[in-house]
């Protein structure tokens, strides 16, 4: 079968993973190489061992020029929707980073040029291909927890915001809601078959970012997003989901993801806490289902399965074996509407102080 010609659009941190990745997939060959910043492209080629692909400032450029039959998409938030839409448009598949987007419009226009162009998008969530997460939404979706009417899911880092883009509103959008939150409701909101999504009340903050008191990687001056947020969510069904996130705080965890239902609980504590722990976007701690045996109230662990290959290597070649088979996305855009919907919501009434309704345009 034919190699996939890939463009990679954005060459800074990330794309160092996907080089990794790349590397390991015969499949794929990286044919372009793109970054807005001079120079950049030419030399993550050149350290990647990309030495046949050609270089380019403008990703626009790259398409008209080269025969690609996808990219990778590993800018910043606020350059995912643009780029996705006019590479989609230009007959070419695409795998996005995430978050999808920083608007819902944005998410829903990504979906819609993927349908309208038969095109694959996919976006990158590494986590989904962890066992121990496959395990969770299996037993979610078994049914024997019953009917499941609560969910928590989260996560926090003592002291791990980033700094670079993702601080900056104008590149990053936003701030730990969508950078580390949108992993927490992946997992949760996938595990559940991705409910509607129908309204939220919800509050964030930015004490951490903005405060000279604490030491990290970032400026305080320059830091414009938020780092902390909290949200009740209701889902179609009757769920509810609550949710917690954030980037900096006083605490060693926000503790587990469970899930409640009227024939048992099941839940899960992420692997590591501490400064750059404690979010879903990393491995599986333990899982353990709470329910009654014979009247006996009972806690059964679920055994945890060893990590296996690269999660983010695993994300990559499946979204290039689904090109080259013209299979579909592997975690489809048009799934991830709704979880850019709830970010979306999120924010809405983090500013507004009051409940918003949810509601997300045909695609
Ligand atoms: N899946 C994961 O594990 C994971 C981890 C980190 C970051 N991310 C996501 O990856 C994305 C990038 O993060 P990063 O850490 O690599 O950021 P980064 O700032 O280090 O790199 C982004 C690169 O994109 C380039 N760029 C910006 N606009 C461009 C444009 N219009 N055309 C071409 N290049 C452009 C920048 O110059 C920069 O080199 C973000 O959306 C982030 O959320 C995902």
């Amino acid at each position: 079968m034919k190699q996939v010609k890939i463009g990679i659009i954005g060459t800074g941190g990330i794309a160092r993973a996907y080089a990794r990745a790349y590397r390991e997939i015969p499949e794929a060959k990286i044919v372009g190489l793109c970054d807005i910043v001079p120079g950049r492209a030419k030399e993550y080629g050149r350290v990647q061992g990309f030495t046949d692909a050609k270089d380019f400032e403008d990703y626009r450029v790259m398409l008209d020029k080269l025969d690609l039959d996808a990219v990778s998409i590993s800018t910043p938030n606020v350059a995912h929707a643009f780029i996705a839409i006019d590479c989609l448009d230009a007959k070419l598949d695409v795998l996005c980073e995430k978050p999808m987007s920083v608007t819902l419009e944005d998410a829903v226009g990504m979906a819609k040029a993927a349908k309208r162009n038969k095109k694959i998008l996919s976006i990158g969530f590494q986590p989904r291909y962890d066992s121990n997460m496959q395990t969770i939404r299996e037993l979610v979706q078994s049914g024997v927890l019953g009917d499941i009417y609560y969910v928590e899911t989260g996560g926090g880092r003592r002291r791990g915001i980033p700094g670079g883009s993702f601080i900056k509103k104008e590149e990053a959008g936003f701030g730990a809601i969508a950078d580390i939150g949108c992993y927490s409701l992946d997992m949760a909101l996938n595990a559940l078959g991705y409910p509607k999504p129908l309204s939220v009340t919800a509050q964030s903050s930015d004490y951490f970012g903005r405060s000279t008191k604490y030491r990290g990687s970032w400026d305080p001056k320059d830091f414009e997003v938020e780092d902390f947020g909290t949200a009740f969510i209701r889902l179609e069904g009757g769920i509810v989901l609550y949710f917690k996130i954030s980037w900096a705080m006083h605490l060693d965890s926000m503790g587990s993801t469970f899930f409640l239902g009227t024939d048992g609980a099941l839940k899960c504590r992420p692997a590591s806490t501490g400064n750059w722990g404690g979010a879903w976007d990393g491995s599986v701690g333990s899982i353990s289902i709470f329910h009654d045996l014979e009247g006996h109230q009972t806690e059964s662990a679920i055994p945890i399965q060893p990590s296996g290959e690269n999660l983010f290597t695993q994300k990559v070649r499946a979204w290039v074996q689904a090109v080259q088979t013209g299979g579909s996305a592997p975690i489809p855009g048009e799934q991830i509407v709704r979880n850019q919907a709830v970010i979306d919501g999120i924010l809405r009434s983090a500013h507004s102080g009051r409940e918003v309704s949810i509601s997300i345009p045909e695609i």
